[in-house]
Parts: C-alpha cells; structure tokens; sequence
C-alpha cells in the first residue's frame, strides 16, 4: 500500500501547482494526476454538477489505486471534501484559500481573497471569513482559470481582467492578496504587476501538502525509504491529444516558479 501513488484532482491545470510542491516537499511519493479539462470551468457551475464530477474524477484515481486522494482544486474542496471523507477509507486531503496564513502576517490593510465563484459563496469560505477575515474582501475572478488553461498566463487579456477585478481596491492598503484558486499561481507575476511592490501574494499550496504528508504519516502511508519516487501520471477528461502534453509543460512552468 504504502508504495501506491497519492492521486491529485482539479477541474484542469491549476492542481497543477499543487503538484509541482508535492513533488519538491514529498519527493519519494509518485503522484497520479486528474484534470478535468472537458468540463471546466468548475467555478461557475451548481454545487450538486461540481459534486458529481468530483466524484468521477475521484473515481478514476481510486481506479488507479490511490492510498490518498489531494482535492487540488478550491471550488471542489468546498463542495464535496466533507462527504468524500465520510464515503472513503483513504485520506482526502483538501485545499482552502490561505487566509488565516495570510491574516497572521505583519502589516495594515486590506486582504484580497481572489477565487471563484463557488468557493467565495459557499458555507466553508463564510466560516474561514468568520475567524480570519475580519478585514478581508471577497473577490471572484470569473475568466481568470480560462486564461491559465488557454496558456495565457500574461498580456492584455490577463491583464485587462486582473485590473477590472482588482482596481476597486488599489486606492487603499493592501495588506496580501490571496490566491484562493489553484490556478491562479500560474498568474502570480501578472497580479503581482498591478500590486505596490512587495505585497504578498499567499497560496495554500505548501500548507495543503504538509497536510497530506502529516495525513500519510498519521496512516502509515508514507513512501518506504527505498521507494525512488517522483514519478507523475497525467490523466485527463480533454479529447485533444495535446492536452496530456500541455499538462507535461505547466509542471514544468509551475516547478520553476518554486
Ligand atoms: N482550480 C480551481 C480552484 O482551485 C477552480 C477553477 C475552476 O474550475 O473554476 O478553485
């Protein structure tokens, strides 16, 4: 068992950045990755649709005999996290916007909480606004992940939509924005652009994969020490031959950026 990959799921690309910390933090894990690319966006679509499509792309990972399953996507740990843990044996590990990292860091001012729809709206995100936000803005960024997956990560389309959403708040303090979705890493320079110099942009990143290795260990599931690890399956819901490739790329872009 312990040797079996950790199975990683999102919508598309964006769990991608999760990986790519996984693979630096948990280097002797091997990792199967689902993205859903066929049915993106996630963050615009009804709860109960985002449930039943987490769960088929849960259901593909189990299939390739996952001893743990990392939710890389906001929108779907906000929906369907709670009840996947009920239903599996395995740990289900998910993700949420780093707001309380982001609200314990020094400094006056605003926090941007950048993610979709969904995730801003549901019951999850209200309970972290509750104990961390006390002065923190919702901000849902519809269009932004469609960039991410077309390659855009900067130029005008990027640009002109990051500053549509953020421009209400640039006349005040700022004091971090949050990247509450896991697609937006791959636009961490595009948003840092518009931001006073030296604002911190704060993904949950790292702090969902010490989890999974806190969760691994509590479970005996840790890689053995022999286990070479590293290797990375790629799996996706997209018809085009050139997404696995496309997949390949951004791991790439999202390790550099580490
Ligand atoms: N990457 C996903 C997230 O973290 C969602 C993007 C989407 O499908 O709308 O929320």
């Amino acid at each position: 068992m312990t040797d079996r990959p950790v199975g990683m799921l999102d919508s598309g690309l964006g769990g991608i950045s999760v990986l790519a910390q996984a693979l630096r933090d948990l280097p002797r894990e091997d990792y199967v990755y689902f993205g859903d690319t066929a049915n993106i966006p996630y963050g615009d679509k009804d709860p109960s649709e985002v449930m039943r499509l987490t769960r088929l792309g849960v259901d593909k990972l189990m299939a390739h005999g996952c001893k743990a399953i990392v939710i890389a996507c906001n929108t779907a740990t906000s929906v369907a996290a709670e009840q996947l843990r009920k239903e599996l044996s395995i740990p289900v590990i998910g993700i949420e916007p780093a707001l309380k990292p982001a609200s314990l860091l020094p400094g006056e001012g605003q926090i941007l909480v950048l993610a979709t729809q969904v995730t801003l709206r549901l019951p999850k995100f209200h309970a972290l606004m509750e104990r961390y936000g006390s002065n923190a803005v919702p901000v849902p960024c519809s269009g932004l992940m469609e960039c991410v997956e077309s390659g855009q990560l900067e130029g005008e389309r990027v640009d002109a939509l990051l500053r549509s959403y953020l421009a209400p708040y640039l006349d005040k303090p700022i004091k971090a924005v949050v990247l509450g979705c896991t697609h937006y890493p791959f636009l961490r320079k595009a948003i840092a652009a518009l931001l006073p110099p030296g604002t911190p942009l704060v993904d949950g990143n790292a702090g969902t994969v010490r989890q999974l290795g806190r969760r691994l260990a509590e479970e005996a599931l840790l890689a053995p020490p022999e286990h070479t690890g590293g290797k990375v399956t790629f799996l996706t819901s997209s018809r085009d031959p050139a997404t696995l490739r496309h997949m390949q790329c951004m791991l790439e872009t999202a390790m550099a950026m580490l």
